[in-house]
Protein backbone atom coordinates (compact mmCIF):
# COMPACT_ATOMS: atom_id res chain seq x y z
CA UNK A 1 0.00 0.00 0.00
CA UNK A 2 1.39 3.54 -1.02
CA UNK A 3 1.87 6.29 1.88
CA UNK A 4 -0.83 7.91 0.48
CA UNK A 5 -3.39 5.00 0.63
CA UNK A 6 -2.27 4.23 4.22
CA UNK A 7 -2.69 8.31 5.02
CA UNK A 8 -6.33 8.25 3.32
CA UNK A 9 -7.35 5.17 5.19
CA UNK A 10 -5.95 6.41 8.18
CA UNK A 11 -3.85 2.80 8.75
CA UNK A 12 -0.58 5.08 9.01
CA UNK A 13 1.19 6.12 12.15
CA UNK A 14 1.74 9.45 13.00
CA UNK A 15 4.24 10.57 15.17
CA UNK A 16 4.36 14.46 16.58
CA UNK A 17 7.77 15.46 17.55
CA UNK A 18 7.17 17.97 20.30
CA UNK A 19 4.04 17.52 22.17
CA UNK A 20 3.55 21.23 24.06
CA UNK A 21 1.36 24.32 22.45
CA UNK A 22 0.99 23.35 19.66
CA UNK A 23 2.04 19.84 19.09
CA UNK A 24 -0.92 18.34 21.87
CA UNK A 25 -3.89 20.08 19.81
CA UNK A 26 -1.91 18.10 16.59
CA UNK A 27 -2.38 14.93 18.50
CA UNK A 28 -6.07 15.54 19.61
CA UNK A 29 -6.80 15.69 16.00
CA UNK A 30 -5.00 13.29 14.75
CA UNK A 31 -6.79 10.85 17.48
CA UNK A 32 -9.67 12.52 16.00
CA UNK A 33 -9.18 11.76 12.59
CA UNK A 34 -8.61 7.92 13.48
CA UNK A 35 -4.80 7.45 13.28
CA UNK A 36 -2.52 5.78 15.41
CA UNK A 37 -0.85 8.73 16.95
CA UNK A 38 2.35 8.88 19.80
CA UNK A 39 3.88 12.17 21.05
CA UNK A 40 7.64 11.69 20.99
CA UNK A 41 8.97 14.54 23.63
CA UNK A 42 12.17 15.03 25.78
CA UNK A 43 10.01 16.34 28.51
CA UNK A 44 9.32 12.94 30.65
CA UNK A 45 6.49 15.28 32.88
CA UNK A 46 4.40 15.86 29.23
CA UNK A 47 4.62 12.47 28.41
CA UNK A 48 3.77 10.54 31.39
CA UNK A 49 0.78 13.45 31.46
CA UNK A 50 -0.38 12.41 27.85
CA UNK A 51 0.29 8.46 28.79
CA UNK A 52 -2.19 8.81 31.63
CA UNK A 53 -4.79 11.20 29.24
CA UNK A 54 -4.07 14.09 31.52
CA UNK A 55 -4.23 17.23 29.62
CA UNK A 56 -1.64 19.67 30.68
CA UNK A 57 -2.87 22.69 28.01
CA UNK A 58 -5.64 24.90 29.00
CA UNK A 59 -6.98 24.87 25.50
CA UNK A 60 -7.14 21.17 25.73
CA UNK A 61 -9.67 18.77 27.57
CA UNK A 62 -8.34 15.20 29.11
CA UNK A 63 -11.29 13.82 27.66
CA UNK A 64 -10.15 14.88 24.38
CA UNK A 65 -7.29 12.30 25.44
CA UNK A 66 -8.10 9.86 27.68
CA UNK A 67 -10.53 7.81 25.41
CA UNK A 68 -8.01 7.91 22.62
CA UNK A 69 -5.54 6.90 25.17
CA UNK A 70 -7.34 3.83 26.85
CA UNK A 71 -7.96 2.72 23.38
CA UNK A 72 -4.46 2.21 22.80
CA UNK A 73 -4.49 4.80 19.67
CA UNK A 74 -2.47 7.60 21.25
CA UNK A 75 0.38 7.30 23.41
CA UNK A 76 3.60 9.50 23.90
CA UNK A 77 7.43 8.41 24.65
CA UNK A 78 10.79 10.14 25.12
CA UNK A 79 12.56 7.74 22.99
CA UNK A 80 13.04 8.69 19.58
CA UNK A 81 12.92 4.97 18.09
CA UNK A 82 8.99 5.68 17.81
CA UNK A 83 10.07 8.18 15.02
CA UNK A 84 11.21 4.79 13.49
CA UNK A 85 7.59 3.05 13.33
CA UNK A 86 5.85 5.97 12.16
CA UNK A 87 4.76 6.98 8.68
CA UNK A 88 4.06 10.71 8.72
CA UNK A 89 6.43 12.67 10.91
CA UNK A 90 5.24 16.09 12.31
CA UNK A 91 7.56 18.57 14.21
CA UNK A 92 6.35 21.22 16.69
CA UNK A 93 9.86 21.82 18.46
CA UNK A 94 10.57 25.58 20.09
CA UNK A 95 11.98 28.11 17.58
CA UNK A 96 13.27 30.64 19.94
CA UNK A 97 15.19 33.51 20.11
CA UNK A 98 19.35 33.08 20.99
CA UNK A 99 20.01 36.06 24.13
CA UNK A 100 21.80 37.95 21.01
CA UNK A 101 18.43 37.88 19.28
CA UNK A 102 19.54 35.41 16.92
CA UNK A 103 17.14 32.26 15.95
CA UNK A 104 18.07 29.65 17.68
CA UNK A 105 17.73 26.78 15.46
CA UNK A 106 19.36 23.81 18.01
CA UNK A 107 15.49 22.41 18.54
CA UNK A 108 14.78 22.24 14.53
CA UNK A 109 18.38 20.30 14.05
CA UNK A 110 18.20 18.39 16.73
CA UNK A 111 14.84 16.99 15.89
CA UNK A 112 15.62 16.73 12.13
CA UNK A 113 18.36 14.59 13.41
CA UNK A 114 16.04 12.41 15.04
CA UNK A 115 13.96 11.57 12.49
CA UNK A 116 17.12 11.18 9.93
CA UNK A 117 18.32 8.49 12.26
CA UNK A 118 15.18 6.56 12.29
CA UNK A 119 14.25 6.94 8.99
CA UNK A 120 12.81 5.07 6.36
CA UNK A 121 11.50 4.74 3.10
CA UNK A 122 8.07 6.39 2.22
CA UNK A 123 7.95 8.51 5.08
CA UNK A 124 6.32 12.36 4.75
CA UNK A 125 7.90 14.43 7.04
CA UNK A 126 6.45 18.02 7.97
CA UNK A 127 7.88 20.72 9.92
CA UNK A 128 5.38 22.71 11.80
CA UNK A 129 7.66 26.02 13.74
CA UNK A 130 7.52 28.89 13.28
CA UNK A 131 10.73 30.09 11.29
CA UNK A 132 12.32 31.83 8.76
CA UNK A 133 11.78 30.51 4.92
CA UNK A 134 14.90 28.20 3.44
CA UNK A 135 14.85 26.78 6.93
CA UNK A 136 12.04 23.21 5.80
CA UNK A 137 15.03 22.85 2.86
CA UNK A 138 18.17 23.60 4.65
CA UNK A 139 17.38 21.62 7.75
CA UNK A 140 14.91 19.00 6.76
CA UNK A 141 15.67 18.35 3.14
CA UNK A 142 19.52 18.33 3.95
CA UNK A 143 19.37 16.15 7.66
CA UNK A 144 17.09 13.83 5.62
CA UNK A 145 18.88 13.44 2.20
CA UNK A 146 22.54 12.83 4.19
CA UNK A 147 23.82 9.42 3.01
CA UNK A 148 21.73 9.83 -0.19
CA UNK A 149 19.75 7.08 0.59
CA UNK A 150 16.45 8.90 0.25
CA UNK A 151 15.14 10.97 -2.56
CA UNK A 152 12.73 13.95 -1.59
CA UNK A 153 9.38 13.25 -4.10
CA UNK A 154 10.45 9.69 -4.45
CA UNK A 155 10.62 7.94 -1.19
CA UNK A 156 10.22 10.95 0.95
CA UNK A 157 8.03 13.69 1.23
CA UNK A 158 8.64 16.84 3.16
CA UNK A 159 6.63 19.89 3.51
CA UNK A 160 6.25 23.18 5.90
CA UNK A 161 2.47 24.20 7.64
CA UNK A 162 2.69 27.27 9.76
CA UNK A 163 0.81 26.26 12.72
CA UNK A 164 -1.49 29.20 13.65
CA UNK A 165 -2.90 28.07 16.97
CA UNK A 166 -3.69 31.09 19.45
CA UNK A 167 -4.03 29.66 23.48
CA UNK A 168 -6.99 30.97 25.09
CA UNK A 169 -9.41 31.42 21.45
CA UNK A 170 -12.60 30.19 21.95
CA UNK A 171 -13.58 30.80 18.81
CA UNK A 172 -10.92 29.42 16.29
CA UNK A 173 -8.91 26.12 17.10
CA UNK A 174 -6.75 23.83 15.21
CA UNK A 175 -9.67 22.42 13.03
CA UNK A 176 -11.45 25.22 11.94
CA UNK A 177 -8.36 27.68 11.66
CA UNK A 178 -7.19 27.25 7.62
CA UNK A 179 -4.20 25.50 7.54
CA UNK A 180 -1.31 26.85 4.83
CA UNK A 181 0.54 24.01 3.42
CA UNK A 182 3.81 23.76 1.34
CA UNK A 183 5.55 20.77 -0.17
CA UNK A 184 9.23 20.82 -1.49
CA UNK A 185 7.33 18.79 -4.41
CA UNK A 186 4.00 18.02 -6.08
CA UNK A 187 4.19 14.53 -5.05
CA UNK A 188 5.04 16.01 -1.51
CA UNK A 189 2.48 18.40 -1.13
CA UNK A 190 -0.33 15.50 -2.39
CA UNK A 191 1.32 13.60 0.78
CA UNK A 192 0.84 16.31 2.83
CA UNK A 193 -2.69 17.23 2.23
CA UNK A 194 -3.89 13.64 2.20
CA UNK A 195 -3.10 14.25 5.80
CA UNK A 196 -4.05 17.60 6.57
CA UNK A 197 -7.39 17.54 4.91
CA UNK A 198 -8.38 14.76 7.57
CA UNK A 199 -7.38 17.44 10.13
CA UNK A 200 -8.50 20.81 9.15
CA UNK A 201 -11.63 22.30 7.69
CA UNK A 202 -10.02 24.18 5.12
CA UNK A 203 -6.32 23.33 3.81
CA UNK A 204 -4.80 26.10 1.63
CA UNK A 205 -2.03 25.18 -1.16
CA UNK A 206 0.92 27.51 -1.42
CA UNK A 207 3.75 26.61 -4.08
CA UNK A 208 6.49 25.75 -1.78
CA UNK A 209 7.59 25.21 1.37
CA UNK A 210 9.15 28.48 1.60
CA UNK A 211 6.01 30.33 0.65
CA UNK A 212 4.75 28.58 3.78
CA UNK A 213 6.94 29.58 6.16
CA UNK A 214 6.81 33.52 4.71
CA UNK A 215 2.77 33.08 5.46
CA UNK A 216 3.16 32.97 9.15
CA UNK A 217 5.98 35.81 8.90
CA UNK A 218 3.73 38.06 7.49
CA UNK A 219 1.23 37.18 9.83
CA UNK A 220 3.45 37.86 12.72
CA UNK A 221 5.67 40.79 11.49
CA UNK A 222 1.79 42.26 10.71
CA UNK A 223 0.79 42.31 14.27
CA UNK A 224 4.00 43.26 15.59
CA UNK A 225 4.04 46.31 13.05
CA UNK A 226 1.13 47.59 14.04
CA UNK A 227 1.19 47.21 17.33
CA UNK A 228 4.53 49.15 17.32
CA UNK A 229 2.39 51.34 15.47
CA UNK A 230 0.15 51.85 18.03
CA UNK A 231 2.28 51.80 21.01
CA UNK A 232 4.18 55.09 19.16
CA UNK A 233 0.34 56.80 19.07
CA UNK A 234 0.21 55.94 22.54
CA UNK A 235 3.49 57.89 23.22
CA UNK A 236 2.32 60.71 20.80
CA UNK A 237 -1.17 61.47 22.25
CA UNK A 238 0.51 61.31 25.92
CA UNK A 239 2.32 63.89 24.66
CA UNK A 240 -0.28 65.84 23.20
CA UNK A 241 -2.14 65.05 26.31
CA UNK A 242 -4.86 62.54 24.39
CA UNK A 243 -6.58 59.75 25.22
CA UNK A 244 -5.17 56.99 22.72
CA UNK A 245 -7.93 54.62 23.80
CA UNK A 246 -10.97 57.64 22.89
CA UNK A 247 -9.01 57.60 19.70
CA UNK A 248 -8.95 54.16 18.60
CA UNK A 249 -12.71 53.45 19.83
CA UNK A 250 -13.47 56.36 17.02
CA UNK A 251 -11.30 55.62 14.71
CA UNK A 252 -13.24 51.75 14.64
CA UNK A 253 -15.89 53.33 13.93
CA UNK A 254 -14.50 53.32 10.22
CA UNK A 255 -16.44 50.93 8.23
CA UNK A 256 -13.62 50.24 6.08
CA UNK A 257 -9.82 50.08 5.62
CA UNK A 258 -9.24 50.27 9.38
CA UNK A 259 -8.82 47.47 11.95
CA UNK A 260 -8.03 48.53 15.58
CA UNK A 261 -4.64 47.15 17.22
CA UNK A 262 -3.74 48.23 20.68
CA UNK A 263 -1.22 49.43 22.96
CA UNK A 264 0.30 47.84 25.62
CA UNK A 265 3.04 47.52 28.13
CA UNK A 266 4.64 45.44 25.13
CA UNK A 267 4.87 42.17 23.29
CA UNK A 268 4.96 38.47 24.91
CA UNK A 269 4.38 35.17 24.14
CA UNK A 270 6.36 32.85 21.75
CA UNK A 271 5.31 34.06 18.37
CA UNK A 272 4.76 38.12 18.21
CA UNK A 273 8.08 39.03 19.74
CA UNK A 274 10.17 36.95 18.47
CA UNK A 275 9.33 35.00 15.23
CA UNK A 276 9.37 38.56 13.21
CA UNK A 277 13.15 39.13 14.15
CA UNK A 278 13.72 35.26 12.59
CA UNK A 279 13.25 37.47 9.00
CA UNK A 280 14.82 40.38 10.14
CA UNK A 281 17.85 37.97 10.80
CA UNK A 282 17.80 36.26 7.41
CA UNK A 283 17.36 39.00 5.76
CA UNK A 284 20.53 41.04 7.65
CA UNK A 285 22.51 37.65 6.05
CA UNK A 286 21.02 38.77 2.85
CA UNK A 287 22.56 42.72 3.25
CA UNK A 288 19.00 44.14 2.71
CA UNK A 289 17.45 45.43 6.30
CA UNK A 290 13.95 44.92 7.09
CA UNK A 291 13.58 48.20 8.53
CA UNK A 292 9.93 47.84 9.66
CA UNK A 293 10.48 44.67 11.63
CA UNK A 294 13.42 46.43 13.66
CA UNK A 295 11.85 49.82 14.43
CA UNK A 296 8.51 47.92 15.58
CA UNK A 297 10.47 45.84 17.54
CA UNK A 298 12.38 49.17 19.13
CA UNK A 299 9.32 50.70 19.80
CA UNK A 300 7.75 47.18 21.29
CA UNK A 301 10.75 46.59 23.71
CA UNK A 302 11.16 50.22 24.98
CA UNK A 303 7.40 50.04 26.46
CA UNK A 304 7.97 47.95 29.58
CA UNK A 305 10.44 51.13 30.68
CA UNK A 306 7.53 52.91 29.49
CA UNK A 307 5.69 51.63 32.03
CA UNK A 308 8.18 51.94 34.77
CA UNK A 309 8.46 55.68 34.15
CA UNK A 310 4.59 56.18 34.45
CA UNK A 311 4.71 54.27 38.20
CA UNK A 312 7.93 56.54 38.77
CA UNK A 313 5.84 59.66 37.41
CA UNK A 314 2.58 58.36 39.53
CA UNK A 315 4.39 58.11 42.98
CA UNK A 316 6.17 61.33 42.31
CA UNK A 317 2.99 62.92 42.35
CA UNK A 318 1.70 61.12 45.39
CA UNK A 319 5.10 62.94 46.79
CA UNK A 320 6.52 59.02 47.04
CA UNK A 321 9.82 57.80 45.91
CA UNK A 322 10.14 54.19 43.96
CA UNK A 323 12.35 52.88 46.47
CA UNK A 324 10.56 51.19 49.38
CA UNK A 325 7.08 51.77 47.27
CA UNK A 326 4.99 48.84 47.66
CA UNK A 327 3.66 48.15 43.90
CA UNK A 328 1.22 44.98 42.91
CA UNK A 329 1.36 44.17 39.20
CA UNK A 330 -1.87 43.03 38.06
CA UNK A 331 -1.66 40.40 35.49
CA UNK A 332 1.85 38.71 34.93
CA UNK A 333 1.08 36.33 32.17
CA UNK A 334 1.27 37.60 28.42
CA UNK A 335 -1.97 38.16 27.49
CA UNK A 336 -5.43 37.91 28.85
CA UNK A 337 -7.03 34.75 30.01
CA UNK A 338 -4.12 32.12 29.93
CA UNK A 339 -1.31 31.15 32.09
CA UNK A 340 1.82 31.57 29.73
CA UNK A 341 4.02 34.09 31.35
CA UNK A 342 6.48 33.13 28.24
CA UNK A 343 8.43 37.03 27.12
CA UNK A 344 5.54 38.54 29.23
CA UNK A 345 6.70 42.65 29.52
CA UNK A 346 5.41 41.92 32.65
CA UNK A 347 8.58 40.45 33.42
CA UNK A 348 10.21 43.39 31.97
CA UNK A 349 8.10 45.41 34.31
CA UNK A 350 8.87 43.83 37.02
CA UNK A 351 12.83 43.62 36.49
CA UNK A 352 12.80 47.37 36.16
CA UNK A 353 10.78 48.18 39.28
CA UNK A 354 12.70 45.96 41.71
CA UNK A 355 16.10 47.59 40.09
CA UNK A 356 14.85 51.08 41.43
CA UNK A 357 14.35 49.53 44.95
CA UNK A 358 10.70 48.85 43.98
CA UNK A 359 9.20 46.09 46.96
CA UNK A 360 7.06 44.35 44.34
CA UNK A 361 4.03 42.21 44.32
CA UNK A 362 1.85 40.44 41.88
CA UNK A 363 -2.11 38.89 41.31
CA UNK A 364 -2.71 36.48 38.80
CA UNK A 365 -5.34 33.93 39.44
CA UNK A 366 -4.02 32.56 36.34
CA UNK A 367 -0.27 31.70 37.39
CA UNK A 368 -0.39 30.67 41.00
CA UNK A 369 3.49 31.49 40.85
CA UNK A 370 6.64 32.12 38.26
CA UNK A 371 10.72 31.89 38.43
CA UNK A 372 12.65 34.75 37.30
CA UNK A 373 15.87 34.40 37.54
CA UNK A 374 16.99 33.33 40.98
CA UNK A 375 13.73 34.81 42.41
CA UNK A 376 10.53 32.81 42.46
CA UNK A 377 7.64 34.93 43.02
CA UNK A 378 3.97 33.78 44.35
CA UNK A 379 0.20 35.45 43.27
CA UNK A 380 -1.29 36.95 45.95
CA UNK A 381 -5.06 36.04 46.60
CA UNK A 382 -7.63 36.93 44.17
CA UNK A 383 -9.72 38.83 47.23
CA UNK A 384 -6.44 40.73 48.93
CA UNK A 385 -7.10 44.04 49.18
CA UNK A 386 -6.01 46.53 46.62
CA UNK A 387 -5.58 48.95 49.55
CA UNK A 388 -2.37 48.52 51.06
CA UNK A 389 -0.14 49.45 47.72
CA UNK A 390 1.06 52.68 46.67
CA UNK A 391 0.32 51.77 43.57
CA UNK A 392 -0.88 48.83 41.02
CA UNK A 393 0.45 48.19 37.79
CA UNK A 394 -2.48 46.14 35.31
CA UNK A 395 -0.36 44.74 32.95
CA UNK A 396 -2.56 41.63 32.25
CA UNK A 397 -6.07 42.03 31.67
CA UNK A 398 -7.40 38.58 33.13
CA UNK A 399 -11.39 39.20 33.01
CA UNK A 400 -11.44 37.62 36.31
CA UNK A 401 -10.02 40.40 37.89
CA UNK A 402 -12.12 42.50 40.00
CA UNK A 403 -11.10 45.91 38.16
CA UNK A 404 -14.32 47.77 40.31
CA UNK A 405 -13.26 46.96 43.91
CA UNK A 406 -9.90 47.83 42.39
CA UNK A 407 -10.71 51.08 41.66
CA UNK A 408 -12.83 51.38 44.75
CA UNK A 409 -9.62 50.40 46.97
CA UNK A 410 -6.39 51.40 45.32
CA UNK A 411 -4.74 54.77 45.56
CA UNK A 412 -3.14 55.08 42.21
CA UNK A 413 -3.64 52.28 38.96
CA UNK A 414 -1.21 52.87 35.88
CA UNK A 415 -3.47 50.87 33.72
CA UNK A 416 -1.62 50.13 30.56
CA UNK A 417 -4.61 47.99 28.71
CA UNK A 418 -8.00 50.12 29.52
CA UNK A 419 -9.11 47.67 31.58
CA UNK A 420 -10.77 50.25 34.33
CA UNK A 421 -12.68 52.15 31.97
CA UNK A 422 -15.84 50.52 32.18
CA UNK A 423 -15.69 50.81 36.16
CA UNK A 424 -13.85 53.93 35.82
CA UNK A 425 -17.15 56.07 36.68
CA UNK A 426 -17.10 55.02 40.37
CA UNK A 427 -12.88 55.07 41.00
CA UNK A 428 -11.34 56.17 44.20
CA UNK A 429 -8.35 55.93 42.78
CA UNK A 430 -6.48 57.79 40.59
CA UNK A 431 -6.40 56.04 36.77
CA UNK A 432 -3.29 56.77 34.93
CA UNK A 433 -3.67 55.10 31.48
CA UNK A 434 -1.04 54.63 29.07
N1 LIG B 1 2.38 28.56 21.32
C1 LIG B 1 1.79 29.19 20.31
O1 LIG B 1 0.81 29.91 20.51
C2 LIG B 1 2.28 29.02 18.89
C3 LIG B 1 1.45 29.44 17.85
C4 LIG B 1 1.87 29.28 16.55
C5 LIG B 1 3.14 28.76 16.29
N2 LIG B 1 3.95 28.38 17.31
C6 LIG B 1 5.26 27.81 16.97
O2 LIG B 1 5.21 26.41 17.17
C7 LIG B 1 6.48 25.92 17.62
C8 LIG B 1 6.31 25.17 18.93
O3 LIG B 1 5.83 26.08 19.90
P1 LIG B 1 5.12 25.61 21.26
O4 LIG B 1 4.49 26.83 21.82
O5 LIG B 1 4.30 24.39 21.02
O6 LIG B 1 6.40 25.21 22.11
P2 LIG B 1 6.41 24.37 23.48
O7 LIG B 1 7.65 24.77 24.19
O8 LIG B 1 5.09 24.49 24.16
O9 LIG B 1 6.54 22.87 22.99
C9 LIG B 1 7.66 22.37 22.31
C10 LIG B 1 7.95 20.99 22.84
O10 LIG B 1 9.03 20.45 22.08
C11 LIG B 1 9.83 19.65 22.94
N3 LIG B 1 11.12 19.45 22.31
C12 LIG B 1 12.13 20.35 22.16
N4 LIG B 1 13.13 19.81 21.47
C13 LIG B 1 12.77 18.55 21.19
C14 LIG B 1 13.40 17.48 20.50
N5 LIG B 1 14.59 17.64 19.92
N6 LIG B 1 12.75 16.30 20.43
C15 LIG B 1 11.53 16.15 21.00
N7 LIG B 1 10.87 17.13 21.64
C16 LIG B 1 11.50 18.30 21.74
C17 LIG B 1 9.83 20.43 24.23
O11 LIG B 1 10.17 19.60 25.31
C18 LIG B 1 8.39 20.95 24.30
O12 LIG B 1 7.54 20.06 25.01
C19 LIG B 1 7.37 27.16 17.71
O13 LIG B 1 8.07 27.29 16.50
C20 LIG B 1 6.40 28.29 17.85
O14 LIG B 1 6.92 29.52 17.38
C21 LIG B 1 3.53 28.49 18.61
Amino acid sequence: MSLEDKINNQSARVVVVGIGYVGLPLVVELGRAGFRVTGFDHDAAKVKSLNAGKSYIEDIKSEDLEPHVKAGRMDASTDEKVIGEADCVVLCVPTPLKKSKDPDMSYIEASAQAVARNQHADMLVVLESTTYPGTTRDYLVTALQQGGKYSVGKDLFVAFSPERVDPGNAKFGTRNTPKVLGGVTPACMSAAKALYVQLVDTVVSVSSPDAAEMVKLLENTFRAVNIGLVNEFALICERLGLDVWEVIAAASTKPFGYMPFYPGPGLGGHCIPIDPLYLSWKMRGLKMPARFIELADMVNTAMPEHVVSLVASALNDDSKAMKGANVLISGVAYKKNVSDVRESPAIDVIEGLLARGVVVSYLDPWVPSFKEGAHVFESVKPDASFASYDAIVIVTDHASIDYARMVREAAVIVDTRNATRPVAAHAKARIVRL
